[in-house]
């Protein structure tokens, strides 16, 4: 089976190792398995109970108690409505082909995580794209959406809070995005890997889950963002049970379970998920005030300001293709971004701005590449 290269995973794959300030990275600084101990009243007896583990393949869709926590995220669901999953990525991928057929329609908008179109486009769907425009604050033109589906549409794919723009669909926007899907039926996929992170205080910060707003409304979810614990691996699947049984099916042929050792530590994490998401909030709000001070400033730079996520869409005026920006950019000052081209958006950069917990790297980072912008000017 055919399907285009992952843009924005083979830049990181190439780049990511050998920079010296990373202002590519989606994930806020991520936590120690240690640092998750100590979040627990009785750090040495839940040290202990890992020890005890006995490694078996487990629960199969993932234990009840990770489970029941992860439906507390959503206003509807129970545990039976949630799978868990190698990361959002095996959460979309999962989701994807368990709905999409040859010949089907899907609406996908873009930038965003490249699976959700190219996945279906792969699996020999017709994918129309909702292109995502700064002048619209980087929101899906509904009209345009709406006049993309038809009696062969079964999904229609967004991202909230959007990678790479850090824009935010509230709930009256989403409802008529649910409005277009039932005309014609189809699934909504809502990659919500970023979910818990507007840029608001805790309690205000989890947008709508698509999940609690659809009857065939699908929310994927991530530990690797707003909880901070990439390396944990996992993702969810929030779906009514029909969608959730179909997606079993194909689950078995490709994952069987999760890591139970990763399984607890999850369920640790949400345990204490507020002073997680508190961390993960303050390092987002310190870091964005100063990206935000940086573009207010920056004569070659402007942007949509995010209104929640790690990440930011910025537009350049140098007459340079994205990628040999970024390129020149890493090897001539050690700092790195995401060209735009690999989100098949070219002209831009994306930046993620909450991987270092101290922002004097954010300032040291943005210092350096303000030089090397005057440096292009002149060429
Ligand atoms: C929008 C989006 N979805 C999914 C993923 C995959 O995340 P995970 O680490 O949970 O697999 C990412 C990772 O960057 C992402 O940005």
């Amino acid at each position: 089976m055919y399907i285009r290269d992952f843009g924005v995973e083979m830049w990181m794959n190439e780049y990511e190792n050998d920079c010296e300030i990373n202002l590519a990275e989606t994930c806020v600084k991520p936590f120690t398995v240690r640092e998750i101990m100590e979040m627990t009243d009785n750090p040495q007896a839940t040290w202990e109970s890992l020890l005890d583990i006995q490694l078996t393949y487990g629960a199969i869709e993932g234990s009840e108690l990770l489970r029941g926590e992860l439906a507390k995220l959503y206003e509807s669901a129970q545990p039976a409505n949630i799978v868990t999953t190698h990361g959002a990525i095996g959460a979309n991928n999962l989701v994807i082909n368990s709905i999409v057929n040859p010949g089907d329609r899907v609406v996908s908008v873009l930038p965003t995580y490249q699976q959700l179109y190219s996945i279906p486009e792969s699996l020999g769907a017709e994918v129309r794209i909702c292109p995502l425009l700064p002048e619209n604050g980087f929101l899906p033109d509904l009209d345009e959406m709406r006049s993309y589906v038809n009696e062969n549409t079964s999904l229609i794919c967004i991202n909230n809070p959007n990678n790479p723009t850090g824009a935010l669909m509230g709930r009256a926007f989403l409802e008529q995005v649910v409005e277009i899907a039932r005309t014609c039926g189809a699934y909504v996929l809502c990659d919500e890997a970023y979910r818990g992170l507007n840029h608001t205080e805790y309690g205000e910060n989890f947008a709508p889950g698509m999940f609690d707003l659809y009857e065939k409304g699908i929310s994927t979810g991530s530990f690797s963002k707003a909880f901070s614990l990439a390396g944990l691996r996992l993702g969810w699947i929030a779906a009514p049970r029909d969608l959730i049984e179909a997606v079993n099916r194909h689950r078995d042929y490709n994952t069987i379970s999760c890591g139970l050792i990763d399984d607890r530590l999850a369920a640790i994490a949400l345990q204490n998920k507020e002073a997680l998401l508190r961390r993960s909030l303050k390092i987002i709000a310190d870091n964005a005030a100063v990206l935000d001070a940086w573009v207010a400033e920056e004569p070659h730079i402007s942007y949509v300001k995010p209104q929640a996520g790690t990440t930011a869409f910025l537009k350049y005026d140098l007459a340079i293709d994205s990628k040999t920006f970024c390129s020149r950019l890493q090897h001539e000052t050690g700092v790195m971004l995401l060209p735009g081209a690999v989100m098949d958006r070219e002209g831009w950069l994306r930046i993620g701005y909450c991987f270092a917990e101290d922002t004097s790297e954010l300032e040291e980072g943005l210092s350096r590449v303000s030089a090397f912008m005057e440096k292009l000017a002149q060429e």
